[in-house]
């Protein structure tokens, strides 16, 4: 064990599964550890580093805006902020926009959106529908909105005022609508329960039902946002359009940062109500603003669009050489392979070993989650390292 390796052990909470590399460097999206080892990186940060490693743009950002402001309360305005947030509504068919540090950050800015919303406007209806297998984040109230009880059952009792209902069924999310109820919150696709997409009409039937019932419905899009899947937002191949976004992980290409994005009639936040010290802070917004405008004009939708269909193609032909490989699934770079054995774990040290990361999203599923900016020949190198790996179970 590495030295590393025993001062997590001694100092750290024992909160990560973590494979027993120290990555020191990257670049592209390639990393190298202390050994000076190189790894293709198809975790990406968990679905972050949306220009791959210390990218140019990234880098460039970071030092002019460290070298002008860092950080200033949100009592004064700031440039970078205004910039960024003005490029995501051009970009989106939301009005308004609050910047927060981290996904789940975004999302509890969400829920009090959304019990605002019933107070004013559904006699204080506070309750918000999510579903089976749904992951929105770490905080009390976010767990109680993730239907996974593996990530609540440790922490209960949760904040009452969500109800989960079954995964892509609209018959579920009637039957759970009451008059308690102020909003339904869904994931496009959802990413850490295996990179599961329900269909377009199940999203039409529930954006409808929202409007009907006077609901707002929001989508957490912190996994598939900011051209993780191959448009600048996921709701756009459902052909809806949310009353409030989440986002976060892409958004800064590396920094911390998330935001709540709403329709003008979602966003009921009065001075005071909500707030934050960091969020949205010159630093991370420069770099995001960087990152975003880099994204919309680079081609790096249509790379993603294009480069992400040919690694899920790469993907489905393995189930031609291994039987055992059962399912391709997802959208651009959010993709998993399905196993119908439990060797997630063995297949990723495998694949560590030989030089490419990858993420155990399942004991039976493995997710790939590179930089929007792969090429071909990356998605060749990994699939070489993949094909290698999965023979020793042929
Ligand atoms: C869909 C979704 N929502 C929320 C979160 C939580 O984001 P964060 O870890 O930035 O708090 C995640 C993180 O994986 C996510 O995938």
């Amino acid at each position: 064990m590495s030295n590393w390796q025993e001062l997590e052990k001694k100092y750290f909470m024992s909160t990560f599964k973590r494979q027993p590399i120290v990555l020191t460097r990257g670049e592209g999206i390639r990393v190298w550890d202390e050994n000076n080892k190189e790894y293709l990186d198809f975790v990406g940060g968990w679905a972050v580093n949306s220009l791959g490693h210390c990218h140019p743009t990234i880098v460039e950002a970071l030092d002019q805006q460290s070298r002008t402001l860092i950080q200033v309360s949100n009592q004064f305005y700031t440039v970078p902020q205004l910039q960024l947030a003005e490029l995501l509504v051009q970009n989106s068919c939301l009005d308004k926009v609050f910047f927060s540090n981290s996904g789940v950050e975004a999302n509890e800015g969400a829920f009090k959106l959304a019990r605002k919303y019933g107070r004013i406007h559904r006699d204080k209806a506070y309750e918000i529908i999510t579903v089976s297998g749904s992951f929105h984040g770490r905080t009390i109230a976010a767990i109680a909105a993730t239907g996974q009880h593996k990530f609540q059952n440790p922490f209960v009792p949760l904040p009452n005022g969500f109800v989960n209902v079954e995964y892509d069924s609209f018959e579920a999310i009637k039957a759970a609508t009451t008059n308690l109820t102020c909003a339904i919150m869904l994931e496009p696709i959802q990413g850490e329960s295996g990179v599961n997409t329900p269909d377009t009409a199940y999203f039409k039937q529930v954006r409808e039902w929202c409007d009907q019932n006077n609901l707002l419905l929001i989508l957490d899009e912190i996994q598939t946002g900011v051209g993780r899947t191959g448009t600048l937002f996921a709701y756009e191949q459902f052909e809806i359009e949310p009353d409030i976004i989440t986002l976060a992980k892409g958004l800064g290409g590396g920094v911390p940062i998330g935001a709540i994005l709403a329709k003008e009639k979602a966003a009921v936040f009065e001075p005071g109500e909500h707030g934050s010290t960091f969020g949205g802070n010159p630093l991370v917004c420069a770099v995001g603003y960087a990152t975003l405008k880099f994204i919309l004009e680079n081609s790096i939708l249509e790379n993603t669009r294009e480069t992400g269909a040919y690694l899920l193609a790469e993907l489905e032909g393995l189930k031609s050489d291994f039987d055992f490989v059962t399912e391709a699934r997802g959208r651009g770079f959010l993709c998993a392979l399905q196993f119908d054995r439990e060797i997630s774990g063995e297949v990723v040290t495998a694949c560590n070993e030989k030089g490419l990361l990858i993420n155990p999203v399942k004991p039976n599923a493995i997710r790939f989650m590179p930089a929007l900016i792969t090429q071909k020949s990356d998605i060749d190198a990994a699939i070489g390292i993949l094909k290698d790996v999965l023979s020793k179970w042929k």
